[in-house]
């Protein structure tokens, strides 16, 4: 039987009586997405499966978004993207820095990815400590206990989002081709948007992401960007997860905001295995 298990915190929740290697039936399934949409970020431990399985239960959430950083993709496997610090003859074999700032996936886009996935194969440790965590943040709580004046005057802001590594404070930023850039123009979503499922609303804005707020002079809008940017990641609003080798994790990104400080250093090893899939037009 399916069983959602939440944390002490806003957003968070360990699914037990799940094995990914075999096929969910529609009413477990549902229950694992109904506990996806409450939680907004959920995980399975002890998991063992494939990249075909991983792409295959990630594609019951909807299509499967192949990253920019298709250089890192999976060899044969486009749709999974590795993550991971690992070298191999001196390369990197996956993308190293990914979430080394506070973001939402893919916020330049359009339409945002619904939910990001990562598998854990290797994960580093010290000690017998794990490293590595990563923390993600309730933009919803963040929203939900904001003041009724501020929330009436971010009410139909929107903001301006862009796809520009360099501008984001990442440490080792992944050299984008122009032809990258270029596909991602400037895209302006609503500073709270509203769950296409839920109807909840959470902040949607990042210091670094955000370059302004149309309608409102940039000596105004910067601040407001990097005060809601600031509130999302209080404390209170914050769940960390410690990884263990065979945990499938996956996040809701019109929820929360994550990030993953990076506390290891090669020759540590971790390696995940991410799908995103699709999203809608953020309103
Ligand atoms: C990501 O932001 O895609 C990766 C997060 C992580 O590696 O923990």
């Amino acid at each position: 039987m399916v069983e959602a298990v939440p944390v002490d915190a806003p957003i968070g929740a360990e699914i037990r009586g799940v094995d990914l290697s075999q096929d969910l039936d529609d009413a477990s399934f549902a229950a694992v997405e109904a506990a996806f949409n409450e939680y907004s970020v959920v995980w399975f431990r002890g998991q063992t499966i494939s990249a075909e399985q991983q792409v295959a239960f990630s594609e019951r959430f909807g299509e499967i978004e192949v990253n920019a950083f298709n250089k890192f993709a999976l060899p044969g496997n486009p749709k999974v993207l590795i993550v991971s610090n690992i070298k191999e003859n001196g390369k990197d074999i996956g993308y190293a820095d990914a979430g080394s700032h506070w973001h939402t996936d893919m916020s330049y886009t359009a339409t945002p990815p619904r939910m990001t996935m990562l598998y854990a194969i290797e994960v580093p440790e010290e000690n017998g400590k794990p490293l590595g965590d990563t923390l993600f943040a309730s933009a919803t709580a963040a929203y939900d206990t904001l003041p009724g004046d501020t929330k009436a005057k971010l009410d139909g802001l929107k903001a301006t989002h862009r796809f520009a590594a360099k501008e984001r404070g990442v440490k080792k930023p992944v050299e984008l081709t122009a032809e990258q850039i270029a596909k991602n123009p400037d895209v302006i979503h609503p500073v709270a948007r509203t769950h296409p499922i839920t109807g909840r609303k959470a902040l949607y804005v990042r210091a670094g992401e955000c370059i302004g707020i149309p309608g409102m002079p940039d000596d105004e809008a910067i601040p407001l960007i990097k005060e809601l940017s600031d509130r999302i990641i209080q404390p209170e609003f914050l769940y960390r997860h410690q990884w263990q080798v065979g945990d499938v994790l996956m996040w809701d990104n019109a929820a929360v905001q994550h990030w993953a400080p990076r506390d290891y250093e090669w020759p540590q090893r971790r390696r995940m295995h991410r799908t995103t899939v699709n999203g809608s037009v953020p309103f």
